[in-house]
């Protein structure tokens, strides 16, 4: 795993930023697919108009486009998540509601079979 040199400082509630940290991680441990070669998770910021963008990438089984919204509402897990991990499909709910709690926003962007990065801001 990759984690980026001199992540910036926040402000903020750190048990939340935990939660979020912990979900975001788990997943990508859990969903990084069970005959992956080279399993790789990468945690940093990127600077998109001079706000922070926090980044949870791995290169795993990956989420098709047309689900990038519904996997961030509760109970809905993907079929090829099932096969690769337990779950009960509340985590990535929890952190759009801290996030959004906290005046931010998050979303994905992936490729089956070949990843997901999970970005959120925090304000
Ligand atoms: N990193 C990821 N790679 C591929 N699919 C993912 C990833 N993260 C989430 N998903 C998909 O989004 C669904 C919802 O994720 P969420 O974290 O809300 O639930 P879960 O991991 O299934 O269960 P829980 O987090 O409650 O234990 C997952 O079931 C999976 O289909
Ligand atoms: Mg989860």
């Amino acid at each position: 795993m990759d984690l980026q040199e001199n992540l910036p400082d926040i402000y903020g509630d750190k048990k939340r930023f935990v939660q979020v940290m912990e979900n975001l991680l788990t997943n990508a441990v859990k969903y990084i697919g069970k005959e992956n070669p080279c399993p790789h998770i990468d945690v940093g910021t990127q600077d998109r108009d001079g706000q922070n963008v926090f980044f949870v990438r791995d290169n795993g089984i990956g989420i098709e486009e047309g689900y990038f919204e519904k996997i961030f509402q509760v109970f809905q897990r993907l079929p090829a998540a099932k096969k690769t991990g337990e779950g009960t499909g509340i985590g990535l709910a929890i952190v759009k509601r801290i996030i959004e709690h906290c005046g931010g926003s998050v979303w994905v962007t992936s490729k089956p079979g070949e990843g997901s990065t999970f970005f959120f801001t925090i304000t």
